[in-house]
Formats: C-alpha cells, structure tokens, sequence
C-alpha cells in the first residue's frame, strides 16, 4: 500500500524550511513510493482542510528558497481564533487527517510545535516533527535549521555596524532576535567580535557593561560594540520580574492576585523598551553618543545557507527513513552529526538554553569580551 504523508510548516518561518519540505519530499516519493500532500499555513490549514499536493515539479527548484511554499501561522490546534472566538480545533484536523488517509503528518516547527504535535500524536496521529527555528532553542538536538543562516546574517550587521561606530567614535547596540534564549546573539556577537555580548541567560549589570566601554576609551578605542537578545534582561529588571512572580504565587485573594498581575503587565511592557533604554543608560554612564540597531525579521529572511540546506535535507531525507519504519511520536533531532529519533515527551515543553560554561561563553570570556557580569 502506498504511504500518504502530509507535511506542514507551522511557528515563525526559518531559512531552510523549503530545503527541509523537499528534503522529506523527495525521500519519502523518489525513495520510498509514497504521496505527499502538504496543508497550508501551519495548524490553520489543518483544521481548514487547505491541501497542496506536493510531489514531483513542485519539489524542485526550492532548495534555495527562504520562507516556506506552504506559508505558515502561529495557530495552536487546541487553541484557534476562528470568527473572533477561541476554539479547540483538534477534532476537525484529525477529522481532515482521516479524510486525507494520512499515514502519518510531518509537522516542522520550533518549541511551540513540538507542544502542538505531541498534543495531536496524544489523540493517537501518527506525528513526526523536525526542529526549526532561527533561536536554535528546541531541546534535545544539537542544532535547528535556520539557525545558521540567522547567525550569519546577524554577524554581517555586525561587521557593516563596526565600520561607522568606529568612523563616529559611537557605543552601538544591536540587538538580535532568539526569543528567551542567547545562542543567536551570543554566535553571531562571537563571530563579529562584539565587545558586549549579553544574552537571557545573564542577568547584565549596566555598571559592568559602562566600565567595560570606558576601559576601551582608556586603551584608545572610542567605539564600542553591544550585541544584545531581545531576551536579554538587566540584574535589576530581572529582580523585579522574579519578586512581581513570587507575589503573584504567593497571592491569597483576589486582588492581590490582581496586583501582581498589573506589576507583571509592566514589567513585561518595559522588556519591548529594554534596547532603546539600555542604549540611553550607556550614553549617560559613559559620555559617549550612541545608537540602536535592531536587526529584526532581517534575521528569518532569504536563502538559506550551505549549513541550514544540508541539515534541512539531512533531516528531512531521515524523516522519509522513519515514517517508512513506522516510527511516530518523535522529533528527528541532529546529534553529534548523526539523526536521531527523539520521543517528542522529552522535547516539548523544554527550552535548550545556553549552558553557563559552553564553549562559546568560555572563548567570549577569554578574549575580553563583557558579557554583563
Ligand atoms: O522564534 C523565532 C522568532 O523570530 C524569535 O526570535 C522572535 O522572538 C519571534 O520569532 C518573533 O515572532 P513574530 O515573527 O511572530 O513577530
């Protein structure tokens, strides 16, 4: 009997998702005889029925793509807006998962997916995930697809931001996605040989980070570069989000509770600011003019490079091997260069951040580089 696998793309797009859809594409047709149809959209598409069938042609040519062919969307199956209501979607999509004849769904996503999917595969699909993101923050692999190619991107700003903080004798502070986690910032600073690097995972100290600057004027560098995470947070905020957290587990009644709420609405509404103000306390700490970059969606588009298309087609060509072994409920994760099917019990839910004595953290230090502390 031959195999029907639908395939979608759901959570932030990443460079290498089109090499990754052909990766399982090819594979799962040219070497194992099956169909592939794909859903539009992510988990929208699911519960909507919106097929593509994928296959032969469509297959080819998207290699170098960035994006994904099949769009996506932040949609949680158990979760959807639909009509401006929240509704629990679940048993439409395995009601179109049936109707398909699927025999089993590749779901390609970051943390949020790998949520999404374990919750379909509970409701007894036959689910196989593959790790995306730009952040590099899903548990239990080595490395994500577009990752890479976001680092690279990161570390050019970087080199082009080098030149004219040098030219205006300017601190510039860019700032770089990765959500709650550093590995972006942390790379792509490493790579750029920012003088600052401060990520999620260290809490900064502003004074730290102003006498590192300062040290630089002294040895006659009066430029300075400040790679930091969108995640990244000062000792001070951090405190306060984590005493604004112990008030609201420790509430008794209904407007303590509702206290803590409004304490933690304004804490998290300064995290969008934190750049932009960081930026100003270096200005003034330090008599130096300075300047804010924020590198944004920059960061997720375009081709995907060498590294993000091989790990892409890597995983997506070991995807077709297991789906045709009847292996489900896992994530084809990248360990030590090899594929590894890993339960999807031991992904979701977990965040992979950045180990305090990495490598990375180690060879920052060891260069001189200030990361906060
Ligand atoms: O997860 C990828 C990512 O780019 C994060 O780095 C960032 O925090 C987030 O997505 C931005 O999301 P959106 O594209 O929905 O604004």
């Amino acid at each position: 009997m031959t195999k029907q696998i639908g395939i979608l793309t759901a959570g932030g797009d990443s460079p290498g998702l089109n090499a990754a859809i052909r990766g399982v594409g090819k594979a799962a047709e040219g070497y194992y005889g099956m169909e592939i149809i794909g859903f539009r959209d992510g988990f929208r598409g699911l519960a909507e029925n919106r097929t593509v069938r994928l296959g032969g042609d469509s297959l080819s040519g998207i290699l170098t793509l960035g994006g994904t062919i099949l769009g996506t969307s932040r949609d949680k199956p158990h979760k959807m807006i639909v009509g401006g209501k929240t509704h629990d979607m679940t048993d439409a999509i395995i009601e179109n998962y049936h109707s398909n004849h699927l025999d089993a769904l590749v779901c390609l996503g970051g943390g949020g997916t790998q949520k999404n999917s374990l919750r379909l595969a509970q409701q007894g699909l036959n689910i196989i995930t593959l790790p995306k993101t730009i952040d590099n923050d899903v548990a239990m692999t080595d490395v994500t697809f577009g990752f890479d190619t976001a680092m690279n991107i990161a570390t050019d700003a970087i080199d082009r931001l080098h030149s004219t903080a040098h030219s205006h004798h300017r601190i510039i502070v860019v700032e770089i996605m990765g959500h709650r986690t550093g590995w972006l910032t942390l790379g792509s600073g490493v790579a750029g040989g920012a003088d600052v690097i401060l990520i999620p995972e260290i809490a900064y100290d502003v004074d730290s980070v102003a006498e590192a600057i300062r040290n630089r004027v002294r040895k006659g560098k009066g430029f300075s570069i400040v790679a930091v995470a969108e995640g990244a947070m000062s000792r001070v905020h951090a405190a306060a989000l984590q005493e604004a957290i112990d008030m609201r587990d420790k509430a008794v009644d209904k407007t303590e509770k509702q206290k803590a709420k409004d304490e933690l609405a304004a804490i998290k509404a300064l995290e969008s600011e934190h750049t932009i103000h960081l930026a100003h306390e270096l200005e003034e700490l330090t008599g130096l003019e300075a300047r804010v970059s924020i590198l944004g969606h920059l960061q997720r588009g375009g081709t995907p490079s060498a590294a993000d298309r091989v790990l892409a087609t890597l995983l997506g060509s070991a995807c077709a091997d297991y789906i045709a072994q009847d292996i489900y409920g896992v994530m084809v994760a990248c360990r030590a260069g090899e594929t590894k099917a890993v339960p999807l019990e031991q992904v979701a839910g977990q965040r992979k951040t950045i180990p305090l004595d990495h490598p990375w953290v180690k060879a920052a230090r060891r260069v001189g580089t200030n990361l906060g502390d």
